[in-house]
């Protein structure tokens, strides 16, 4: 073998290693979450003790609060766990990870991800960005009569599965991920609902719980910084927001005026031979996605952290019924709340069946990273609509995701965009390479101008994100709401007939 076939091998050895420990770390983050909760419940526990006897009679109900918090963490921590279970690596875990020591992931530029109230919708997470590997594709089966299709479960083969996705999106890009994000490539990663049965069930018939992969292996754990637990704390935050009925509210204001556009911008989209193509990149847990694709658009979401890839795929394809589970999103935090009643309040999730909400045929999911998948010849003019909900801000450079979506777009096309300017990098202290382009409205609209965008509707809607409704706190977002089209290229300009005639 040559040195550069050597080196090459080396290289390609080194990012699966990479990429696994990568993944370890964020089934390692979901694993700690009990763990990292116990400490906060003990932490409460030793102030209580150092309380003074009287104050103690006063407050002699908190030990018994405590112990509900640690029943809650329990039921969160079940639910996790059975969604980790279901989930299946798009890699092989087994992979010796020893020659990526050196190369600590815990020392890649981490992205702001914030579980506190000041930034609440940050909730991505991710560093490096080598295109790694090729994931599986699923796809999702629909119908106008998802109900019936749900009591009646169909077994889609894996091979039928795939051969229909890439019909209906055509050549999308890849995915892997490092430290919590999949990474666009040369392949797919494709996730979508499908209404057959569960590879798994919570339990089995003789009510024990059903069997954990081997990668779940607690030897294959790692010990993950607090932030990554609190990821994953966001991530439940996130489930009330786009799967929960208390997350209504938010979705009234987000997602609804986005949806009502839609509608109204194709009118005809039932008749058309085939129905119009909308993209939501960052699409987070799916929700809008599936109401785009329920609407009667092949509706695809893409999604580069894999937090969010795992539990969304979860929902999507392993929800029997809704209110299935129940969580308890606002048990982390003491602060802010008007009773311990509120704060230990059950969510049931999801609000639907995701498999009988009525989805058009193409619904899928693809991971990676927007600019790495979608900055793809085959994507050029591959859409109808593309549809940005809190996401623009996540760029490193808006430029570039502007020019991306322009390009994606038919002529024509629509841009639908609904969020702020709270630019994720923009706080990227201790990295300071770190690209960030923090543009102002005015400056991001004549970016899109630029780029042959026509505004015809513009708002402003004041909204929250992931935000507890029942909080003392809430942060509110005045949201830039807008429609853009894509203009059509202006025809060549006719000779001047003088000229011509010379
Ligand atoms: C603030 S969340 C919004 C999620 C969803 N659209 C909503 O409104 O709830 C932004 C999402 O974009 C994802 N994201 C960030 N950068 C991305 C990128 N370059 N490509 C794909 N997804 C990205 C994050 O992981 C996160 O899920």
């Amino acid at each position: 073998m040559s040195s550069i076939e050597d080196e090459e091998l080396r290289r390609r050895k080194l990012e699966e290693a990479l990429e696994v420990k990568s993944l370890r770390r964020i089934i390692s983050a979901y694993l700690n979450y009990p763990e990292a909760a116990e400490e906060d419940i003990r932490r409460y526990e030793r102030c209580f003790r150092k309380l003074p006897l009287a104050h103690k009679a006063l407050l002699s109900h908190l030990p018994l609060k405590f112990q509900k918090l640690r029943w809650c963490v329990s039921q969160n921590s079940y639910f996790i766990f059975e969604m980790l279970k279901a989930f299946d690596p798009p890699i092989d875990m087994s992979v010796d990870t020893d020659i990526a020591e050196d190369h600590a992931i815990e020392n890649a530029p981490v992205k702001r991800l914030s579980s506190t109230e000041m930034n609440p919708h940050h909730c991505q997470s991710g560093s490096s960005s080598t295109l790694l590997h090729n994931a599986k594709v699923d796809e999702l089966s629909s119908g106008e009569d998802g109900a019936n299709e749900a009591s009646k479960p169909e077994t889609i083969n894996e091979e039928k599965k795939i051969q229909s996705l890439s019909e209906n999106v055509g050549n999308c890009s890849v995915a892997s991920e490092r430290n919590g994000m999949v990474k666009g490539g040369d392949g797919h990663n494709y996730q979508s609902v499908n209404n057959s049965p569960p590879s798994f069930s919570p339990h089995c018939c003789d009510g024990h719980a059903s069997p954990s992969p081997d990668w779940l292996d607690p030897s294959l754990q790692f010990h993950v910084p607090l932030s990554d637990v609190d990821k994953v704390r966001c991530i439940i935050r996130n489930i009330v927001r786009d799967w929960a009925a208390e997350g209504q509210k938010e979705r009234d204001e987000c997602y609804r005026p986005i949806l009502q556009e839609l509608d109204q911008l194709f009118p005809d989209r039932s008749n058309d031979s085939s129905p119009p193509a909308c993209l939501v990149p960052g699409a987070g847990l799916g929700r809008l996605a599936l109401e785009i694709s329920c609407l009667g658009f092949i509706s695809q979401g893409n999604e580069f952290s894999y937090y969010m890839m795992i539990c969304s795929s979860f929902i999507l394809n392993y929800s029997q019924i809704s209110e299935q589970w129940k969580i308890y999103p606002w048990i982390h935090s003491n602060c802010n709340s008007l009773s311990d009643k509120d704060q230990l309040r059950p969510v049931p999730i999801p609000d639907i069946h995701p498999a009988s909400a009525g989805i058009t045929e193409g619904f899928s999911m693809c991971g990676g990273d927007f600019v790495e998948v979608y900055n793809d010849p085959s994507q050029v003019g591959a859409w109808d609509a593309v549809v940005t909900c809190f996401f623009l801000d996540t760029a490193h450079n808006i430029v570039e995701y502007i020019e991306i979506i322009s390009k994606i777009l038919k002529d024509g096309g629509v841009w639908i965009n609904l969020g702020p300017l709270l630019y994720h990098f923009a706080d990227a202290y201790n990295q300071e390479d770190e690209m960030s382009i923090e543009l102002s409205l005015e400056d991001v609209k004549r970016v899109a101008f630029h780029h042959g965008f026509e505004i015809e509707k513009e708002s402003t809607i004041a909204t929250t994100y992931t935000t507890n409704q029942r909080s003392m706190m809430q942060n509110q977002y005045y949201a830039a709401f807008w429609t853009m089209r894509k203009k059509p290229p202006t025809p060549p300009s006719a000779p001047d007939a003088a000229v011509h005639n010379v």
